[in-house]
């Protein structure tokens, strides 16, 4: 069994984009599980810089199947445009299959998070936008629409009559209410998305079974972080979809006992986009130093990422939660300029040590970081691609995260190119990417 799990550590934007890029050179299926195009994957490789919100990083390996599994919440529109941007550079799509269980975003999903962000004021979410979270109510709701439901236009009609009806309660309940959306226009529109999604929807469980059965490479992608799991992430300023390796397995359908490996992505540093506690948050010139030198800007929404530095007691609080068999430490090489470099171990809050991530949104407020301070390396580590050429210093920050979060750390990104990362361990001989 070769079941790969790569799961966001922290708050999303860990770099997984590039991780999952390149271990799906080597993979036969790879899953996106859960979130929707609330989330924003880079991946630079030989065609260039790609933004994927939907399609699996996988594409760019032309002998892998990509799926869309039944618990991402898909817009059609924005996948039409993303398949199309694909194309246009010469990516070739037709790996693709999008579970038929996997439930729609529609224009009205978009319209309620407005809302319902609106009505929150002072305390909003700081969402996307993307209508994932409203999506997600209806699913629970069970008055959700499909993707198999396009197939059929009569039963598709009376889904979005439905779903529309609901909707437009919610927005007269918020005071939000502002005229009709036409439902047959919404119907139509929908139902062209299908005509260029229909050949690739399809009943994904007996083929991702198939591929666990033969022993095929199968690479599940994660979305946003685990700190944004709506479980266990810093609720109510979480996402809406599990975000843990528990959730991958949920949503792809891949029973829990076939993941053999799973990795954890987490970025030298911490950034965060939205709103919600960050104990680390460097509101200094060394974030703003931080933020200019990694461009740390949102993939799906532009909105500048707020950075710190690396806080160990919620990537420790991760790594428990998913158990992380390896760490992908992402973006080292964005700390090479720097004289000392800070990582949290403890917090204090309102005077007592603590180790622990508490429950509640306000008392991580109110936690102040204990930190460590190591000395920089203060050279550039970009070409560097074994573990034994780094600088002293920089040995010494990987290995005291990997101590403080309790995984190796068996690949280490020094830049944004494939070949622009350090393997090691488990990934040693299965990384041939990894070279250039
Ligand atoms: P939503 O998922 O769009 O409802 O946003 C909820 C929270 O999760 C907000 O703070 C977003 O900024 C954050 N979020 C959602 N998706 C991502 C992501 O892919 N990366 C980083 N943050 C995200």
């Amino acid at each position: 069994m070769a079941v790969t799990a790569v799961v966001g550590g922290q708050w999303g934007d860990e770099g997984k984009g590039k991780v999952i890029d390149l271990l799906a050179g080597t993979a036969d299926v790879v899953i996106r599980a859960h979130g929707g195009d609330n989330a924003g994957h880079t991946v630079v490789n030989d065609l260039g810089e790609f933004a994927l919100h939907l399609v699996p990083a996988g594409i760019f390996n032309p002998a892998a199947t990509c799926i869309i599994a039944p618990g991402v919440a898909l817009n059609p529109a924005g996948l039409v445009r993303e398949l199309e941007v694909l194309e246009q550079r010469g990516v070739r799509t037709d790996g693709l299959l999008i579970s038929d269980r996997a439930h729609l975003v529609m224009p009205y999903h978009l319209m309620l998070e407005q809302a319902q962000e609106g009505s929150r004021g002072a305390d909003a979410i700081g969402s996307t936008g993307r209508g994932i979270g409203p999506t997600y109510g209806d699913k629970v709701g069970r008055i959700g629409i499909r993707a198999g439901d396009l197939r059929d236009a009569v039963k598709f009609r009376r889904r979005v009559s439905t779903g529309l009806a609901h909707a437009n309660d919610q927005l007269r309940m918020l005071g939000r209410f502002d005229g009709e959306i036409s439902e047959s226009q919404m119907a139509d529109e929908y139902l062209t998305y299908a005509s260029r999604l229909r050949e690739f929807i399809r009943d994904v469980s007996p083929i991702v079974a198939g591929a666990i059965s033969r022993g095929a490479e199968i690479l599940l992608e994660g979305a946003q972080g685990t700190l944004l799991d709506l479980d266990h992430g810093t609720y109510p300023y979480a996402t809406t979809s599990a975000c843990t390796v528990a959730g991958l397995c949920q949503g792809s359908g891949v029973p829990p006992q076939a993941v053999d490996h799973s990795v954890g992505v987490y970025k030298a540093y911490c950034t965060r986009v939205g709103s919600g506690p960050m104990p680390t948050e460097l509101k200094d010139g060394v974030g703003d130093y931080l933020r200019e030198r990694a461009h740390e800007f949102g993939t799906t929404t532009g909105r500048a990422r707020r950075c710190g530095w690396f806080d160990a007691v919620v990537s420790r609080y991760t790594a428990r939660l998913n158990g992380f068999s390896s760490i992908a430490l992402t973006r080292l090489d964005i700390l090479d300029e720097l004289e000392t470099i800070s990582l949290c171990v403890a917090y204090d809050l309102d005077g007592s040590r603590i180790q622990d991530v508490p429950y509640d949104a306000s008392l991580l407020e109110r936690c102040r970081p204990v930190y460590e301070e190591l000395p920089g390396w203060k050279t550039s580590i970009s070409d560097v691609s074994d573990f034994e050429e780094l600088p002293r210093e920089a040995m010494r920050f990987v290995e005291r995260v990997e101590h403080l979060v309790g995984a190796p750390a068996d690949m280490i990104g020094v830049g944004p190119a494939r070949r622009q990362t350090i393997s090691r361990g488990r990934f040693r001989s299965a990384a041939p990417f990894a070279k250039p």
